[in-house]
């Protein structure tokens, strides 16, 4: 397939066909990036999951492989993540061969339904030939279900300081900490977040990891939720706190989110990247996610983000960026300074590129209310911006194209800005059927779809409150398809 279908993204990772929803496994070995997803390739809307998998060189560009598992008789595979067992703690290794080793989800399609409320355990598959090929292990189940309905997503890690294999575990209302010395029995440690954190919907997808900040070592708990997202549907927020091999503690209560768009979900990060956190999230909400007008397949993936954690004002925040390996993309570059926005700014008059794909960056000393106006000839535009009197950033997709597929895809999703001063930094990513917004260096993150039915071929910024800005500069992007 040629990757140019209407809204085929060009910079982000899209199944060849048919469904894609969470990143699962993601874990580098051998030089290699490797990817899982959830995916039914029989259909574009949500079935039977299978794993995905694509592989990667530099966390851009991705190269579709066959699929790596299966459903099978103990049920669906949904999410969960991969280890390299180095020490052969599982005893799959065989003939010196480091196993990769994945945790799932089985989903039982019959015994829900049945209404029996055990239809979610935990499985292992392994693979000697760097993620290539899987085997499912003999001995699944590993870790039955206790009786609660939601009982999935297991997300493991090693923690060096205990030796000892760590999984996180959504728990419908909660996270459980489970620990195993071998993969394939798992201890209970602890429960984490029932009376915690936003509770709108289901807990889905943790993650558990760490930073040094200032020589202290800080863990992050990441959790996914559906529905009660600050813009609507799908979210994830995420706690600061400390772990200690058996319980997490958070160091305050107030809920934070990894990302505010609408588009960001189920995102984890990579297992084996060092001191490196590189983290992907589903670019879709669970809202509209099996009804966004593409043809052949659905979904994309987000960008690649390194995540950092900063102390700002006494609190630990989380920020994220587009990896710099995304700089191998840009080509044409305009670069313009001390921009006084009392008259517009036509940016699309001054370059002679096109916009639909693109990476807008701009600093500025005096933040002030404005707005970049993004348009195609059919007078659809996207709106994005910051609002000084609510001190917020914003996108306003409820023009923007295609909208009417679902009633809660016309909106204009917000975002309080999370530091106090006069001066910003903003980089923008603009693809075919999406927009990330980063400001502050990372704080507030934005991602949000959009489905314009002309390609966006205008863009102008705007202020009516005389915005100064120091420097803008405006790339356009190459596609990773070519
Ligand atoms: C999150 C999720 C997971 C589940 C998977 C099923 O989007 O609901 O909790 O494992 O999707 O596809």
């Amino acid at each position: 397939i040629e990757y140019n279908e209407q809204y085929r993204p060009q910079i982000h990772f899209t199944p060849k066909k048919a469904w894609m929803n969470d990143p699962n496994g993601l874990i580098y070995f051998n030089k290699t990036y490797h990817m899982f997803f959830q995916h039914y390739p029989d259909s574009t809307v949500w079935g039977p999951m299978h794993w995905g998998h694509a592989e990667s060189k530099d966390l851009v560009h991705w190269v579709e492989k066959p699929i790596a598992l299966y459903p099978d008789n103990l049920g669906y595979i949904y999410s969960g993540s991969a280890v390299i067992d180095k020490k052969n703690t599982s005893g799959f290794g065989k003939l010196g061969k480091t196993p990769l080793v994945s945790i799932f989800t089985h989903s039982n399609p019959i015994l829900r339904k049945e209404g029996q409320d055990n239809y979610q355990y935990q499985s292992l598959a392994y693979s000697l030939d760097s993620g290539n090929t899987w085997t499912k292990y003999n001995g699944n189940p590993v870790l039955n279900n206790p009786g609660i309905k939601d009982f999935r997503d297991p997300k493991v890690s090693w923690f060096e300081q205990g030796r000892k294999w760590i999984m996180t575990l959504a728990t419908k209302d909660r996270v459980t900490f489970y620990s195993s010395i071998n993969l394939k029995e798992w201890h209970k440690e602890s429960e984490f977040g029932n009376d915690l954190g936003a509770h709108g919907g289901v807990w889905e997808c943790p993650d558990l990891i760490s930073f040094v900040v200032n020589g202290k070592k800080i863990w992050v708990l990441i959790v996914s939720i559906n529905p009660g997202g600050p813009n609507g549907g799908s979210a994830t927020q995420y706690f600061v706190g400390d772990f200690d091999g058996h319980q997490f503690s958070t160091f305050d209560s107030k809920t934070r989110w990894v990302d505010y768009g609408t588009d960001n979900y189920a995102g984890v990060t990579f297992f084996n990247t060092k001191k490196r956190k590189l983290f992907i999230g589903w670019m879709s909400n669970w809202q509209y996610a099996n009804k966004v007008p593409t043809t052949s397949w659905r979904s994309a993936m987000t960008t690649t983000r390194e995540l950092s954690l900063k102390k700002i004002n006494n609190e630990y925040l989380l920020a994220s960026k587009p990896v710099k390996e995304y700089e191998q993309l840009n080509l044409a570059h305009s670069s313009f300074k001390n921009i006084d926005l009392t008259d517009d700014f036509d940016l699309t008059k001054k370059i002679k590129t096109s916009i639909d794909r693109s990476r807008i960056q701009l600093t500025s000393d005096y933040l002030k209310s404005f707005s970049i106006i993004l348009s195609n000839d059919l007078c659809e535009q996207l709106i994005l911006g910051y609002n000084e009197s609510q001190n917020e950033f914003y996108i306003d997709r409820t023009k923007s194209g295609k909208i009417d597929f679902e009633k809660g895809f016309s909106k204009r999703i917000t975002s309080p800005r999370l530091v106090n001063n006069n001066k910003v930094d903003l980089t923008l990513i603009i693809d075919d059927s999406s927009v990330e917004l980063f400001t502050d260096d990372g704080l507030t993150v934005m991602t949000a779809l959009c489905f314009p039915q002309k390609k966006y071929n205008n863009l102008k910024l705007k202020s009516n409150s005389n915005f100064l800005i120091n420097n803008l500069d405006y790339w356009s992007l190459k596609s990773i398809w070519n």
